[in-house]
C-alpha cells in the first residue's frame, strides 16, 4: 500500500482478470436493456468528451457519462431500483419477466393485484429515490430509510414522489439496512435492497444488472467514435455499481486489457480495507462515516459483487473528500453538474497528471493509446452543497 497526499492505494502488478460472471453477460442482462427502453423517461444519458483532462494526462481521450439526467432523478440509481421493482413485482404475480411490460403492470387488472404491496429500502437518498420512482409508476407504497446525518433535502426529495415515507433514522447506513429487512420481515414488504448477504441475493443482482445499462450505453457511444475503453475508474460504496459495471465490461471486452480501478472515501473504504487484508476476506470500514461522498458512505462490502472487486480490478485507492471536490469544480467546467459521490473518480483522475502520481500513471499503463472512461454517478441531489463547492471556487479563481 502507498500514500501520496493523503490518498493511499494498492495496485496489482499481476492480475489475472478472467471473464465477468454469467448474471452479468450482455445475454442474460438483454432483459434489462428492454424494461429500461420501454420506460417513457428513458434516454440514454450523455458521453460527455473531457478533451483538457485527457490532455493534461497525455493520453489518447477520456469521457465521463452523464448520469444526472437518468430518469430525472438526478443519479444512476433508478436504474437498479426499477428493474428490481419490475422483476419482483412479475415474480410475486409469477410472470416470466422477458414477456412481461411495465404496461401490463400499470394495467387496471394488475393494479387491483398490486396496489397494496409496500417496497422498502434504506439508502443514502439515491437508491431510495429510485424505489420510491419505480414503486409510484405501478401505484404502490415505498418506505424510505436514510441514515443519520442525511440532508433533508434528500429525503424530501424522496417524499415529494408517490405514496413515500422517507425518514432520517439516527442509524449509521449498515443498520439502516438491517432496520430496512426487519420492517420487511414485521410488515411483510417487500425487501429492495442495493447489497446483498448470504440468503438475499435474487433482488440485489436484479439491481446490479439494472446498472448495465448505463455502461452498455457508454460502450456503445464510444463505438460509434471507433473507441473501446482501455481505463475506467469506478467509485464504490458497497461496491454494487462498480462490481456490477465492471463485470459486464470483462464480458463485453473478453480480450482487451482494460485498466480498473475502485474508488472510494478514506473514512469509509470498506472495498480498500479488504483488499488491503489480503486474505481473501470482506472486512468492515474501520473509519469514521464522516465524508461529504454520501452515496459511497458504506461500510460492508456488498458480497455479491466482492469476488469481482477483489480479482478484476487492477487498483484501488481511497480518497480523501478534497478529491471529490476538485472533481465536482473540474467537471463543473466541462458542463457536467457532478455531486460529491459522482465526481471523485475525475478528481483521481486530474491529480495523475501531477508529477508526484508519475509512478501510479506508469503503473496503471496511462498512455497516449489510453481511453479512459469515467460514470458521474450523480447530479447535485445536494443542491446547497453543490452550489457553495463549486460557486466558492468560481469565486475564488478561475483555476480552482
Ligand atoms: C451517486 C452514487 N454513486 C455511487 C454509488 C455507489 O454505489 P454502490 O453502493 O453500489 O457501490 C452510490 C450509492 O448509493 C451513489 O448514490
Amino acid at each position: 500500500m502507498n500514500t501520496i497526499q493523503g490518498i493511499q492505494y494498492i495496485v496489482n502488478a499481476s492480475p489475472d482478470h478472467g471473464k465477468g460472471p454469467a448474471f452479468l453477460s450482455p445475454a442474460e442482462t438483454a432483459a434489462v436493456q428492454a424494461f429500461h427502453e420501454a420506460l417513457p423517461e428513458y434516454a440514454p444519458t450523455a458521453l460527455v468528451p473531457l478533451p483538457e483532462l485527457a490532455e493534461s494526462l497525455g493520453i489518447k481521450a477520456a469521457f465521463i457519462k452523464d448520469e444526472s439526467t437518468r430518469f430525472g432523478l438526478k443519479a444512476f440509481k433508478g436504474l437498479g431500483g426499477s428493474y428490481a421493482v419490475f422483476r419482483a413485482v412479475c415474480d410475486r404475480l409469477g410472470l416470466d419477466y422477458r414477456e412481461t411490460s411495465i404496461e401490463e403492470l400499470q394495467s387496471d387488472k394488475v393494479h387491483r393485484q398490486i396496489a397494496e404491496l409496500h417496497f422498502v429500502t434504506a439508502t443514502d437518498g439515491n437508491h431510495g429515490k429510485g424505489v420510491a420512482w419505480a414503486a409510484a409508476k405501478l401505484g404502490c407504497h415505498a418506505h424510505v430509510y436514510l441514515p443519520k446525518g442525511s440532508v433533508q433535502a434528500r429525503a424530501q426529495a424522496i417524499r415529494d414522489i408517490g405514496k413515500t415515507e422517507a425518514v432520517i433514522t439516527d442509524l449509521g447506513y449498515d443498520d439502516a439496512v438491517r432496520y430496512a429487512a426487519k420492517m420487511a420481515d414485521e410488515h411483510d414488504w417487500l425487501l429492495i435492497q442495493d447489497t446483498s448477504w448470504p440468503g438475499y441475493e435474487d433482488i440485489p443482482r436484479t439491481i446490479i444488472q439494472g446498472y448495465t445499462t448505463m455502461c452498455r450505453e457508454a460502450s456503445e457511444q464510444l463505438e460509434e467514435l471507433g473507441l473501446a475503453p482501455t481505463h475506467v475508474f469506478l467509485q464504490a460504496g458497497v461496491g454494487a455499481m462498480a462490481g456490477g459495471v465492471l463485470g459486464w465490461l470483462r464480458n463485453r471486452y473478453p480480450d482487451s486489457d482494460l485498466t480498473a480501478a475502485i474508488v472510494e472515501p478514506t473514512e469509509a473504504a470498506c472495498v480498500f480495507e479488504s483488499v488491503a487484508a489480503a486474505d481473501g476476506k470482506m472486512h468492515p470500514a474501520a473509519g469514521s462515516g464522516r465524508t461529504i461522498m454520501a452515496g459511497l458512505n458504506c461500510g460492508e462490502v456488498c458480497p455479491l459483487t466482492w469476488p469481482i472487486l477483489r480479482c478484476q480490478a487492477d487498483a484501488w485507492f481511497s480518497c480523501p473528500d478534497q478529491v471529490a471536490i476538485q472533481g465536482m469544480r473540474l467537471l463543473n467546467r466541462a458542463d457536467v453538474i457532478s455531486g460529491e459521490s459522482g465526481a471523485v473518480t475525475a478528481g483521481l483522475a486530474s491529480l495523475m497528471a501531477q508529477d508526484a502520481f508519475a509512478d501510479v500513471k506508469q503503473a496503471l499503463k496511462l498512455n497516449r493509446d489510453s481511453v479512459l472512461l469515467l460514470f458521474s454517478t450523480e447530479g447535485d441531489t445536494d443542491p446547497e452543497a453543490y452550489r457553495e463547492i463549486v460557486n466558492i471556487c468560481r469565486a475564488q479563481t478561475s483555476a480552482c
